[in-house]
């Protein structure tokens, strides 16, 4: 098989501290996987894909909902993170799964189909890695069937992260990755633009939620983290002139000075979810040339004429979730909380909410 191109926007590098870090994100994000497929028809014999699943992604978790006559398969475009996939997948006894490798800017899609089209495509932490999204979501879009499903999970450079006691070198720290990112053209604002990438990409948004970690009953792992997400990112960051040696080091010693103290509040990363639906029938996101290109390439078709998807007239998931935003904050909580039990790292936690027609997020606290 020929060599895949790589995405020359992902500005971090593979080495073995990034893998244990992918492990790691496995473990803490994927409790949060089922709540946004329960917004989905998808269930029990599905067939999913989880594009740029990294070292193990979602895989795990998206077995668990398609079950064993499910389809799983895992797109990235680096192979070593794939032959880590295979083998916790081997060891794991997920014959379900295929593993892919390429670059989903200009992947074929008949690579993937069959098995595909699916019934849905998942991405955790991607889109923000990519030179444009809405292109590539346009991408996974097009391995979807119509009436099928784009979930992703991104995270929010907000500056918003909070301790107590107060780390300045968390935001520091991210907001050195972010301009990182932005320097080589990547995408790290993408959570909060959701609901724009859907309406270009001609998708329907059904619902946007989010959440945060409360972290501070392990800060040595969660900081530690944080300070090998610096490690993978140094050679971009100092490549880019976003910050010297010295200051990395720094902030990283920072860092781990405070995995020593104790914590009542330790908030290192804010999630935004996106679940939207592909258009049935012939209201379906097209690429002008049948297989790649850039944004000015896509149209919208809706029965012949070309248009934007209806953000006025959302489906009935839509107006029931919104429903529950507003009257019951913490009934919408629920799910996500049941979704995570079991997760030792992660609880206790709070989750984030678009308020309906502000497009503001309100941070709900944990539930006592
Ligand atoms: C931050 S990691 C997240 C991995 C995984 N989703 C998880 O949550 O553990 C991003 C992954 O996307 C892959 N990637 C980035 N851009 C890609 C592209 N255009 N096509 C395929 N894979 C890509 C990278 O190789 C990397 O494994």
């Amino acid at each position: 098989m020929s060599t895949p191109t790589r995405n020359d926007a992902y500005a971090i590098e593979v080495n073995q501290v990034e893998l244990d870090r992918l492990l790691l994100l496995g473990e803490l994000y994927n409790p949060f996987v089922p709540d946004g497929f329960r917004r989905t028809s998808v269930g029990p014999g599905g067939k999913v894909i989880d594009v740029g699943c990294g070292a193990i992604g979602a895989l795990p978790a998206l077995c668990a909902i398609v079950g064993p006559q499910g389809v799983v398969v895992g797109l990235d475009m680096d192979e070593r993170s794939l032959g880590l996939a295979r083998q916790i997948l081997e060891r794991q006894n997920r014959a379900q799964v295929q593993l892919v490798c390429g670059n989903i800017n200009d992947l074929d899609p008949a690579a993937l189909c069959p098995p595909g089209p699916f019934d849905a495509a998942f991405c955790r932490l991607f889109l923000m890695h990519q030179p444009d999204p809405v292109a590539t979501v346009r991408r996974m879009a097009a391995l979807v069937h119509p009436g099928g499903y784009l979930i992703a999970h991104e995270y929010l450079y907000n500056g918003a992260h909070q301790s107590v006691p107060a780390v300045p070198a968390i935001n520091a720290t991210q907001d050195m990755w972010a301009r990182t990112m932005r320097a080589r053209g990547a995408s790290p604002d993408v959570g909060t633009q959701f609901t724009a990438v859907c309406a270009a990409a001609g998708l329907r948004e059904v619902d946007q939620h989010g959440w945060f970690s409360n972290r501070a009953a392990s800060p040595a792992v969660s900081l530690a983290g944080v300070r090998a997400t610096t490690i993978s990112y140094r050679a971009a960051i100092m490549e880019t002139g976003t910050a010297t040696a010295a200051e990395i080091d720094a902030l990283n010693q920072e860092l781990e000075e405070a995995e020593k103290q104790q914590y009542d509040l330790l908030v290192i990363g804010d999630f935004m979810e996106l679940v939207a639906q592909v258009p049935e029938g012939n209201a379906r996101p097209l690429m002008a040339n049948g297989v790649g290109g850039r944004r000015d390439k896509w149209e919208t078709r809706v029965g012949g004429a070309t248009s934007g998807p209806s953000r006025r007239s959302p489906g009935p998931e839509t107006n029931q979730s919104r429903r529950e935003a507003v009257a019951a904050p913490a009934a919408a909580l629920s799910g996500v909380i049941g979704a995570a039990v079991g997760s030792r790292a992660i609880l206790p936690f709070g989750a984030l909410e678009r308020l309906p027609g502000t497009g503001k997020l309100k941070r709900f606290l944990p539930l006592p």
